[in-house]
């Protein structure tokens, strides 16, 4: 793929159902699909929305991306959806590690790195998720929590060579909660990730992107951040002109 300077992914998380997601693309596809930028949108929804959504916007340079997938790549496991399936829709990005599943489901720092590893073998890009708690946040623990998340995802991904893996720095408390860290530690972490990577899998193309907050009215101070290549969004990128607005902030 042709790598933009910024990728916006939209996070619908489970805030649209199946219909609503269909509904809100019959009303928006078009106009989404024909705003100016040569940065590229991806809209990721529920899982059942994600062939429908593909077939939506196939020929239009907006793409789907699913919001997980299993750490497995076939078999006995109720529930899951491996990342083939995702690819079958005709989505081309999956998330990984958000800090939603990792909490909320338990899922261990091995765990997203299998999935990731999953996601580059049925040939999508990854969108893998690392970032700290509050409490980490408040007692210094930054850059060992997400060397922690990160070294087993590089050394999953290392094979890849060539590939393009996104890297979202998505710290916990910034989620949903209006807060967000001052650009200048946004930029320690992007830099310390930067770092990572070269040492451990320099043959993998890695594109960092931050999540956590990010609004029409809160994205512009995140644009000096050296390194920084897009964002993760997920309340704003529900509401059209919101989304419109950011995307449009960083032609
Ligand atoms: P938010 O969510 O933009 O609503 O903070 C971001 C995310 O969880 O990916």
């Amino acid at each position: 793929m042709q790598v933009p300077s910024y990728f916006f992914i939209a996070n619908w998380k489970m805030q649209r159902s199946f219909t609503e997601s269909v509904q809100w693309v019959e009303e928006y596809a078009d106009q989404l699909a024909s705003l100016e930028t040569k940065n590229q949108i991806v809209i990721c929804p529920t899982f059942p929305a994600l062939y429908p959504l593909a077939q939506k916007f196939d020929t239009t340079p907006i793409a789907i991306g699913g919001q997980n997938c299993s750490p497995y790549e076939q078999g006995a496991y109720t529930g899951q959806v491996s990342a083939q399936s995702i690819a079958q829709t005709g989505s081309v990005f999956c998330i990984v590690g958000h800090s939603e599943q990792r909490i909320l489901m338990q899922e261990t720092n091995y765990e997203v790195a299998l999935q990731a590893e999953q996601v580059l073998k049925a040939g999508l890009y990854p969108i893998v998720c690392v970032g700290e708690t509050e409490e980490e946040h408040a007692s210094g623990l930054t850059s060992s929590i997400i060397e922690e998340q990160l070294l087993p995802i590089l050394e999953r991904t290392k094979q890849f060579e060539d590939r393009l893996v996104l890297i979202a720095y998505e710290p916990v408390w910034a989620i949903g909660t209006g807060k967000m860290p001052a650009p200048a530690s946004i930029e320690m972490v992007l830099e310390q990730i930067i770092n990572l990577t070269k040492k451990m899998s320099p043959g993998v193309q890695y594109h960092l992107i931050y999540g956590g907050s990010v609004k029409s009215d809160t994205i512009e101070s995140l644009r000096p951040i050296k390194g920084l290549g897009g964002f993760l969004i997920g309340s704003a990128s529900l509401n059209f002109q919101e989304l419109k607005k950011i995307v449009l902030s960083f032609k």
